[in-house]
């Protein structure tokens, strides 16, 4: 799809300046200044190792950054707690854990709603009160027909395919009231047909949902297709930014990344 000229002009949802990670000798985020426009997605590549996960992590506060800031809809939220960032609307998608995936599909949704009183929730108490709050269970349904996940509403979510769990995050993340969804990996280890609805659902995302994409893959040969501007990571840094047919011909992602993909 690109189109990064279209949305030139757009606001900046996200922006990091001089941003580092250490663990230990190890630096893995090394300086990073980028930023993320609105309604766009914005895609990271870069090898293995080359600290993108890290980078998502600290800005998501998972981690607190050795120094440099991170700025969130004009706040800086630099060491702020998870919790406290996804409030502001920054949510970043986690696999869906364990004990989750014995929670049906519509449940898991309404159990990551910001509604909903986290405190009281068990198993059956969930269930008495999805019958209570119906206005809650409808926005729950119109996010599953939105992501074609609403045919299997009922089912357990380990019952639920690679990919449809990957809808199920980005659903998690809709119910949420997310602004700014980060994403690692949505569609690796996914079939290739379902791997181009996830990111058609993503791109349909911004429109119906008004939200922006920060992702990282690193199965270029779908994902370049859907995505307006890339960053590509080498040791801790930024290499080369911009458009993904400007960024995939940059020698030096040539260099570092594609380089070791030929070589495999
Ligand atoms: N929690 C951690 N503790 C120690 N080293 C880590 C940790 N997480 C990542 N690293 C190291 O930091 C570097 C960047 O890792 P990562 O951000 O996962 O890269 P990528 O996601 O690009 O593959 C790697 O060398 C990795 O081994
Ligand atoms: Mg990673």
């Amino acid at each position: 799809m690109g189109g990064g000229e279209r949305n030139a002009g757009n606001d900046i949802v996200l922006e990091t300046s001089g941003l580092r990670k250490s663990f230990g000798a190890l630096r893995a985020v090394d300086d990073v200044s980028m930023s993320v426009r609105d309604s766009m997605i914005t895609l990271i590549i870069g090898p293995n190792g080359s600290g993108k996960t890290t980078l998502i992590n600290t800005i998501a506060g998972v981690y607190k950054p050795d120094s440099g800031k991170v700025k969130f809809r004009g706040i800086d939220i630099t060491g702020w707690p998870p919790y406290k960032i996804n409030e502001l609307g920054l949510v970043r998608t986690f696999q869906i854990p364990q004990p989750f995936t014995k929670l049906t599909v519509i449940e898991n949704l309404l159990i990551s709603s910001r509604d909903i009183d986290r405190v009281s929730i068990s198993k059956n108490l969930l269930r008495k009160w999805i019958e209570k709050e119906s206005s809650l269970v409808k926005e729950a349904f119109n996010i599953l027909k939105f992501l074609n996940l609403d045919k299997v509403w009922d089912h357990y979510a380990y019952e639920l395919s690679g990919g449809q769990l990957k809808l199920l995050e980005l659903g998690r993340a809709l119910i949420n009231k997310a602004k700014l969804i980060i994403m690692d990996e949505p569609i690796a280890g996914v079939a290739p047909t379902l791997a181009h609805s996830i990111l058609g659902f993503m791109r349909k995302a911004i429109t119906e949902y008004n939200v922006t994409f920060l992702i990282i893959e690193h199965r270029l040969d779908i994902a370049l297709k859907y995505v307006d501007f890339v960053y590509a990571m080498h040791r801790g840094r930024i290499i080369s930014s911009g458009v993904p047919d400007e960024v995939i011909k940059d020698p030096k992602v040539i260099e570092s990344y594609l380089g070791e993909e030929i070589k495999k």
